[in-house]
């Protein structure tokens, strides 16, 4: 089987055009900077579309045309018609955005540096070298699947061997279009969703796990004999809740309910009552009785928009204090995003993402066939 050649540096940041704020907007004031975003965004008018992760500040997605969960933005961005696409979210989804838009379509991520430290754990040469040793192994057949939280490069490695992206909201399927191709599923990076999709699908016995930093954690031919590799990659937000914070909930309040994302560890899905991406756990508090509560297992912000949207629902965080914010959304500072309306509105584009055209083609591919099925 042969293997993909691509070139990734081994950089957090994956753009060398990123631009830093300049001074003047550095302190602005909530009011004075609200009606700066709207004067631009009514200049701009249709050539403006801002895509906003339901992690985003309050002060993002209220200037949102859309606000949503990765899959969404992503069939948002592939239905836009707007000149730029201002994507308040992390570098990952704004380079979807730009495979999935025409080429005379600008994305825009306002701050570079929001990058989501998951996708770094599986680089496309990691993999490669780990493709190589793993197939070495078995003559199977095996699919990989990346999450949608991952470089381009990446996802073109997974078009190339035949596989797919998936998002926290379609894992289970892209599961099955593997197992339909192949025999063997290699999952990247987030060992935790690949775990609970497992288990939604009855294959929790078919794991084993790879670990890229550990030599005794690589164990080829023992990939080699499972159906299921995952990669051990995490998100340092969602590790952080444990069943025992579900437990001491159910203790103090046995009439509230837990709804968590899947890249939460296993014995927390199991413990909670509903799990999903975050439009799922943004759906569940929408359609909750009056004076329910609901307790959100997931990044903070995202809790408290729930709390402020639905004040007739207890909104509490599964955590309390120590619920984390994503450090990588949280670089998408509303004065960025001043700036690069302004910008915009001056003729000038900033901080955008452009993927490099030979990993553009076969990342549109992988997604393709997510978006299909
Ligand atoms: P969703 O696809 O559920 O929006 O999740 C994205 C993400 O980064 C969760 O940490
Ligand atoms: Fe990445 Fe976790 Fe932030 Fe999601 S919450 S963008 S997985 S770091």
């Amino acid at each position: 089987m042969e293997t993909a050649q691509f070139e990734t540096d081994l950089s957090l940041f994956k753009y060398d055009n990123l631009e830093q704020l300049p001074p003047a907007y550095r302190d602005l004031d909530e009011d004075e900077r609200t009606e700066r975003i709207e004067a631009a965004l009514a200049e701009l008018g249709d050539d403006v579309v801002i895509l906003g992760h339901n992690y985003q500040r309050r002060e993002i997605v209220e200037h949102a045309d859309f606000v949503g969960d990765s899959y969404q933005l992503s069939k948002e961005a592939a239905n836009a018609d707007a000149d730029y696409v201002i994507f308040g979210g992390v570098t990952f989804m704004a380079e979807s955005a730009d495979i999935i838009t025409d080429d005379e379509q600008s994305v825009i991520l306002p701050s570079m540096e929001a990058s989501c430290p998951m996708a770094g754990m599986a680089e496309a040469l990691q993999v490669d070298a780990a493709w190589a040793e793993i197939t070495a192994e078995t003559d199977d057949d095996i699919i990989p699947i990346t999450y949608m939280n991952s470089y381009a490069d990446l996802k073109a490695f997974c078009a190339e061997q035949g596989g797919l992206v998936c998002t926290s909201s379609n894992a289970h399927k892209a599961f099955e279009y593997a197992f339909d191709k192949g025999d063997k599923v290699l999952f990247l990076p987030d060992k935790h969703l690949g775990e609970n999709t497992a288990h939604r699908l009855g294959m929790e016995d078919e794991i084993v796990e790879w670990d890229p930093w550990d030599p005794e954690g690589k164990d080829a031919s023992a990939a080699a004999e499972n159906d299921i590799i995952l990669w051990d990659g995490y998100c340092q937000v969602h590790e952080r809740f444990r069943a025992s914070h579900i437990e001491d909930l159910r203790e103090e309040r046995p009439d509230a309910n837990v709804v968590v994302h899947p890249e939460c560890r296993r014995e927390v899905v199991e413990a909670a009552d509903v799990v999903g991406s975050t439009s799922t756990i943004t759906e569940t508090v929408e359609n909750a009785d009056p004076g329910d509560t609901w307790a959100i297992g997931t990044e903070i912000h995202l809790a408290k928009h729930l709390d402020r949207w639905h004040p007739e629902v207890e909104v509490l965080p599964l955590c309390g204090d120590a619920c984390m914010d994503c450090n990588a959304m949280r670089q998408i500072d509303p004065n960025y995003l001043t700036w690069v309306l302004e910008e915009l509105v001056e003729g000038r584009e900033r901080n955008v993402i452009e993927v490099a055209p030979e990993e553009k083609e076969l990342a549109q591919v992988a997604l393709d066939r997510m978006l299909e099925i």
